[in-house]
Order: structure tokens, then sequence, then C-alpha cells
């Protein structure tokens, strides 16, 4: 941890020395990264005129009297802005600027009217994946090769930044969202959601089972939705598509979670109808779900449509080990 709290003001042009020292240190960390700011990155030199020319905003994190870090944010054509230049010098990492800082740009580009964020990150900066990850960006559409001496190859990351969104993920999209994903799951399961798990779920066991979830998305065998309340992914949903040869036109919806902290926004009701038409268009035309007898979502379920099939007493266990019974319903769509 530093001795001075990094504190946060847009930046300028004449802050091309300190952005220089940052954005090259970063680079330096990773073999085979070569630092040419003149031929490769000129935009460093006048950083706040650059973006400012394409109706965006650099900010600088200062600290001991120098910048220690920087981001960027300006509008990209189709309604989403980029997120660029985030970079943290590495003493003052952990000590949560960064994540100030990519949040700072996120609400500029908010208040502009950008329905979404994206941002290119290369393939080699393992640690800002992390980050961004935990940031609820997700990764998304092919990788992009830069034609530069480090041969860049970047992965794309994305995330919708207003209100309420589901999107559905793919297997690139699963694989990155786990950690997030894994949140939510602990979250619920932590607040007596009667979901599979008995509390207390840590991290790890969430991971594991969002990584057996990844791996079924990439076989095609399952649907996953993920929801972002502005910008920050707080629900999922998924459909298990992998159902005996005589059941092709069955799906199985499960794990609809919305985190404590996000509920009564109508997030669940969002995720159940986009779940239903991504079942559809998956050839679905009965789903099935069950839920712990008078528990909130049986009233959800009920209201959007679902046909009780009736309950089966003692069928599962309540976090205080007591058992609980289930409903099933069945909902025909298509
Ligand atoms: C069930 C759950 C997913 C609902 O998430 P949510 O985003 O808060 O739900 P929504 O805001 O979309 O609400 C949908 C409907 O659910 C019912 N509901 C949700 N919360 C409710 C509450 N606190 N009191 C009464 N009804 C409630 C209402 O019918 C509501 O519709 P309305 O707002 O039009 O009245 C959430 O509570 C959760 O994650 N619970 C733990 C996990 C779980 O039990 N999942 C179900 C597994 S089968």
């Amino acid at each position: 941890m530093t001795a001075v709290a990094p504190v946060l003001r847009p930046g300028r042009d004449g802050d091309a020395a300190g952005f220089i020292a940052v954005v090259s240190g970063c680079w330096a960390e990773y073999p085979g990264c070569v630092v040419d700011i003149d031929g490769e990155a000129p935009e460093l030199h006048a950083l706040a005129s650059h973006c400012a020319k394409r109706g965006g905003q650099v900010w600088a994190a200062e600290a001991d009297g120098g910048v220690v870090g920087l981001v960027c944010t300006y509008p990209r054509a189709g309604g989403a802005w980029e997120i660029g230049k985030m970079y943290v010098a590495k003493p003052y990492r952990g000590s949560g600027v960064a994540r100030q800082l990519v949040e700072t740009a996120e609400a500029y580009a908010r208040g502009h009217g950008a329905a979404r964020t994206q941002l290119w990150s290369d393939t080699r900066f393992d640690r800002a994946h992390r980050f961004y990850e935990k940031c609820s960006y997700v990764r998304s559409g092919p990788l992009r090769a830069v034609q530069d001496k480090s041969n860049t190859i970047e992965f794309a990351y994305a995330k919708p930044l207003s209100g309420i969104a589901i999107e559905r993920l793919d297997a690139a999209g699963a694989v990155s969202a786990e950690v997030p994903l894994a949140r939510i799951l602990a979250a619920c399961v932590n607040d007596g959601a009667a979901v599979s798990f008995l509390p207390p779920l840590d991290m790890e066991r969430a991971r594991g089972f969002f990584r057996k979830v990844a791996s079924a998305v990439a076989r095609g065998e399952r649907i996953l939705l993920a929801a972002w309340l502005d910008g920050v992914m707080v629900g999922t949903l998924q459909v298990d598509l992998a159902m005996p040869e005589n059941q092709p036109h069955r799906g199985d919806v499960a794990k609809m979670l919305v985190h404590p902290e996000a509920r009564r926004h109508g997030i669940a009701r969002a995720m159940l109808a986009r779940a239903e038409a991504e079942a559809v268009a998956a050839g679905r035309s009965v789903l099935v779900l069950d839920t712990r007898e008078g528990d909130l979502a049986e009233s959800l379920y009920r209201s959007a449509g679902w046909v009780e099939a009736g309950r089966i007493p003692d069928y599962a266990l309540n976090a205080d080990r007591t058992p609980h019974a289930t409903v099933y319903f069945y909902k025909r769509v298509g």
C-alpha cells in the first residue's frame, strides 16, 4: 500500500512525461513488448487534445507529486464508448485507484449517453484481464492483431453500461465472467437461496460450478444469460439444453439468481423473458423449472405464465438443514 492515496483529475497535455513513464513502465513488465512512443503511440504526447478531438476525455491519477495512473474514454460509432490507456504504476496497484479510474471514465461515458463500453487488452496483460472481469466486462468478438513491433494481439472486452441489460454469453464470455457470476451465486446461497448448494459457499466452489457451466456453453448444451444493472453484473440464468433423445423440444430453466443488492428492479423478470426467447430460438417448446415452495420466485413464475405441475414434499434442505417442498412448473413457448 502507498502512503498517499492517489487523487484523480482531468488529464492535460502537460502530463505527457508522466503518462509516457507510466505506460512505458507497464509495457516493460511484459516480455516482447517494445516501447516506441514516437513511432507507435505518439498520441501520448498530447493525450488530452487527442481525446477531446474525438469527443472524449482523459484522467490522471496523481500521488507523491507525479502521475501514477491514467485512463481515457471516447465515443465510437454505434453508441459504444471506448475505454483506453488504462494503466497504473506498479506500486499503486491494489489500492483501488484502477477501479476509481475506470469508474470515472464509465460515469463520464454514461453521462454522455453511452449504452456500452468496450476496450481492447493485449492478450499478455493477464492481470488487466482479471481486473476488467472484476469490473463486469466480458470477452466478446474476435481477437485483433495490431501491426506493431510488439506483435500485439488483443482480446475485446465489453459490457452494457446503463440501466438493465441482459446478454447471452458465448463460451469466451462465460469463461471471462466466472468471477462475477460466482460472486452472485455465493451471495445468493449465503443469503439463503435454495439453488442446489448449502451455505457457506466460498468463491472456489462457486467458480468451479461456473467453470462447468462454461464448458456446457462451449459444447452448445447450455444457454447462459448475464444481467447488468448500470454496468455491474448482478444476475444470471441458465437453460439446460442437454435433454434425452426423446425430449429434443424441452429445456430446463435453472439458477435464476439476482444479487441481493440488486433485487426488485425487474431483472429476474427480464432474464426469464429473454431465456424463453433464446430457448425458442434453440428449437425448444416445453420449458420446465422448479423452485422452493413459498419462495418469491414462485409468484414471479406464476405471473409470467408458468403452470404449476405439482409439488414434492421434503425435496431438498434449507440452509438450517430442515427439509422443504419444491414446486415444479412448466411452460409451453414459441
Ligand atoms: C427470485 C429472484 C431471482 C427475483 O429477482 P428480482 O430481480 O428481485 O425479481 P424482479 O424484480 O424481476 O421481480 C419479479 C417478480 O418477483 C416477485 N418478487 C420478487 N421479489 C419480491 C418481493 N421481495 N416481494 C414480493 N414479490 C417479489 C414479484 O412477483 C415481482 O414482480 P413485480 O415486481 O412486478 O411485483 C431473487 O429474489 C433471487 O435471486 N433469489 C435467490 C435465488 C432464487 O431463489 N432463485 C430462484 C430459483 S428457482
